[in-house]
């Protein structure tokens, strides 16, 4: 019997990483309001990259406009060589079938297992009969049980995922959008709302996934001293544009006040 296992099951080596670009992407909002003003961007297949900048500086627009959930109204965007912008609806279903999404608030289905959001991950590779039927693939349950281990709660697989605190919850969210076997993984603040330790626990999680299976990640940051601790590469937004690209351990506070455009305060910082 012929399946489709050779390509996406447990076993099957991951797929190769995807680079981004973006040349001249300016997104304006149907209010009027400008998301990202003329952005070049070039961030290469197995980069870990932190994009820092003031709430509203346009973090979120810029990961929104790569996966395509935001239309670019002008520029460029391409994930692994392949135009998101102008892409059709089923072209973009089938990109976003590479690339896992991180929230801050973990977008997950509180009241179904922790196995079954996690399976959520791999809905673009199975065929919707399957889905329906709730019938996904032995291989399926494995990449399953695969990702829950790698972020350290296998042990969890049966509970409900509300009765999970909120770092167990956001790495069930990693660990669905790793099932995917993504080429990307974005993480749009994903550790926004959690204590420090456990913030940085669910960053050493996705440093892992970056340093071992070799997914290029991007992921938004509001807290300067994580960006520096995890981000190899850094980008500072201020008002839709980039004005900081460049290793997060050179940024100095007086970079980051460049960013901020102005001062910083305890509040910038995450051990305060
Ligand atoms: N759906 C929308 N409609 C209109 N304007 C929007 C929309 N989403 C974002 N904006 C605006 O675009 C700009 C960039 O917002 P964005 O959400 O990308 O910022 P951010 O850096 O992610 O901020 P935060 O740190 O608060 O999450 C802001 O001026 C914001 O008000
Ligand atoms: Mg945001």
């Amino acid at each position: 019997m012929t399946t489709t296992l050779a390509t996406h099951g447990a076993g099957a080596p991951a797929p190769a990483p995807w680079g981004i670009r973006l040349s001249g992407v300016t997104v304006r909002y149907p209010n009027g309001t400008v998301g990202l003003r003329g952005v070049d961007l070039d961030i290469a297949a197995g980069e870990l990259v932190a994009i820092v900048g003031l709430s509203g500086s346009g973090k979120s627009t810029l990961i929104r406009t790569i996966n395509g959930l935001v239309p670019a109204t002008d520029g460029q965007v391409e994930v692994g060589g392949r135009r998101v912008d102008g892409a059709s609806a089923a072209a973009l279903r089938e990109l976003r079938g590479h690339i896992g999404m991180v929230f801050q608030s973990f977008n997950l289905a509180g009241r179904t297992t922790v196995l079954n959001n996690v399976l959520v991950g791999r809905l673009a590779h199975t065929a919707l009969w399957r889905t329906l039927v709730g019938a996904y693939r032995e291989a399926d349950r494995r990449l399953a049980y695969e990702a829950l281990d790698r972020v350290g709660i296998l042990s969890k697989v049966y509970e409900r995922a509300s009765a999970l605190s909120g770092g167990q919850q956001q790495r069930v969210a990693i660990a669905r959008a790793l099932a995917q076997q993504p080429r990307i993984v974005l993480a749009d603040e994903p550790v926004a709302s959690l204590d420090p330790p456990t913030a940085r626990g669910v960053m050493d999680d996705l440093r892992r996934i970056n340093q071992d299976l070799g997914i290029t990640v991007l992921v938004n940051l509001h807290l300067l001293d994580l960006a520096r601790e995890y981000g190899t590469r850094m980008i500072g937004m201020r008002a839709g544009e980039i004005v900081y690209d460049g290793p997060a351990s050179d940024a100095s506070d007086a970079v980051f006040e460049e960013i901020y455009g102005r001062s910083l305060t305890a509040a910038d910082r995450l051990d305060r």
